[in-house]
């Protein structure tokens, strides 16, 4: 087991690649038992000073985040949370605000909680990029999780005799895909889960997601990928594996493509 592994219910994870939300949600409760009870039992005075509890509630449970190992960004997230939410009941917003809040956060972000993969675009530095990658001849063309379809769009105006398609799983997203990509008869979108479909017809599998899935994705694209096909990954590389070509893309982010052939790998 490596130094940064732990052996949990699920196996042997790294920390970045336990499910985040049970542990969060232990660490949160962790805090409330732990300012809450003693407040109510012994000290109800206090709660006339929600903000200051809620502080120590928020220290208390990124401490506990700290303690179970969680990423760097929960221990920050949890020093905020309550806080937040004392100062935004202040200003007594009407009810209706938090489920709407929360239909629109899972429209727009769907499951990122299990897929690991947040929503973030590539920038248009990056869809020239690819536009540069792509075989001269006709050639078919996948984006897994192709958020608002920007970088299909671009790809499918520039190459009108290759095929594009993309799979998105967020409601939302991919609702404005369809919509602004509805008058490109290249561009094929689909709402579902990009894990289910074969990528055996593909050229070329764009890939913008994150570490998390990078180790399952390389599996899937050595048993499913045509020999010559490439899968071009922005900004994370599949650990372990020797990328063909690196590519520094010319934008803001600095983002780099790591370019692999899975299917002359897996022969
Ligand atoms: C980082 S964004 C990239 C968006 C787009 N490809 C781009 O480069 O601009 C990743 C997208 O993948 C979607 N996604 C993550 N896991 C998915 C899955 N299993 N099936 C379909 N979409 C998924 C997310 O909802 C998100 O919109």
């Amino acid at each position: 087991m490596g130094p940064h592994q732990h052996r949990t219910a699920l196996g042997t994870l790294n920390p970045a690649e336990r499910p985040p939300l049970l542990p969060a949600l232990a660490a949160q409760c962790f805090g409330l038992l732990t300012v809450g009870l003693p407040v109510l039992l012994f000290f109800p005075a206090l709660l006339e000073h929600a903000l200051l509890l809620a502080m120590l509630q928020g220290g208390i449970a990124a401490l506990a985040a700290r303690w179970m190992q969680a990423p760097p960004w929960w221990p920050a997230i949890h020093l905020g949370f309550m806080p937040l939410l004392v100062l935004v009941r202040l200003l007594e917003l009407p009810g209706w605000i938090w489920p709407s809040g929360l239909a629109l956060l899972l429209l727009v972000f769907w499951r990122t909680d299990r897929s690991r993969v947040p929503l973030y675009l590539s920038s248009r530095g990056a869809a020239d990029a690819v536009l540069r990658l792509l075989p001269p001849g006709p050639c078919r063309v996948i984006d897994l999780g192709c958020g608002d379809g920007a970088l299909l769009r671009h790809l499918a105006a520039a190459r009108p005799e290759s095929h594009f398609v993309g799979i998105e799983h967020a409601p939302l997203p991919w609702l404005w895909a369809r919509m602004a990509g509805g008058s490109l008869s290249n561009l094929t979108l689909h709402r579902g889960d990009f894990w289910a479909h074969s990528l055996a017809d593909y050229d070329v599998v764009y890939a913008f997601l994150s570490p998390a899935p990078m180790p399952r994705l390389w599996a899937k694209a050595c048993a499913e990928m045509p020999p010559d096909a490439m899968l071009v990954s922005n900004s994370f590389a599949v650990p372990g594996q020797m990328e063909s070509q690196r590519i520094a893309v010319n934008d803001r982010a600095m983002t780099y493509f790591y370019v692999y052939r899975p299917g002359s790998a897996a022969v």
